[in-house]
């Protein structure tokens, strides 16, 4: 499915519907270019999951854990990550076969990790001289997320 959004907070109101949609164990995985709009999409799933803390980027951590909300949230960002290892090291799949949700920032740098079933986010920037407009393009691996079908409407 394609979404164009105008602005930031469509951008955000869309997180935030993904956020309320989302069931335990899902997996997004979110690429675009840097300042695509990755990390905002992931504070409005954060939001729709109820989440209080605010969320910043785990660039130099890779991941970083929110609890208070309806399900745990586990917001990866891999850019600095250089070798899988690495991500083995802080136990990776202890987050992505949980019943939290994991977000992943380039998830497309480690996509020999990523399981088969999951959800595919690429964010595009608008060629059209609009510093606001986002074409998101959404696919889901597996049947498993026919709930979020109706992000459509
Ligand atoms: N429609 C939009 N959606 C998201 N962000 C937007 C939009 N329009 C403008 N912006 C701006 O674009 C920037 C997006 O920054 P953000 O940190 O979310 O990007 P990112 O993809 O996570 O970047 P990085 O690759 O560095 O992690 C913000 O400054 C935000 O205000
Ligand atoms: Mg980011």
């Amino acid at each position: 499915m394609k979404i164009t959004v105008n602005n930031l907070s469509e951008t955000l109101d869309l997180g935030r519907k993904i956020g309320m949609l989302a069931k335990p164990g899902d997996i997004y995985c979110l690429d675009g270019d840097i300042g695509s709009g990755k990390t905002h999409l992931t504070k409005g799933i954060a939001e729709g999951l109820g989440i209080k803390e605010n969320i910043t980027s785990p660039t130099f951590t890779i991941v970083n854990e929110y609890h208070s909300g309806r399900l745990k949230l586990y917001h990866f960002d891999v850019y600095r990550v250089n070798d899988p290892d690495e991500i083995y090291a802080i136990g990776f799949d202890e987050y992505i076969f949980s019943d939290g949700i994991t977000v992943i920032e380039w998830a497309e740098y480690i996509k020999e990790l990523i399981p088969e079933d999951y959800v595919h986010i690429i964010i595009k920037k608008s060629e059209s001289g609009n510093d606001d407009l986002r074409e998101i393009t959404i696919t889901f691996q597996g049947s498993k997320y026919d709930y979020l079908k109706e992000l459509e409407i």
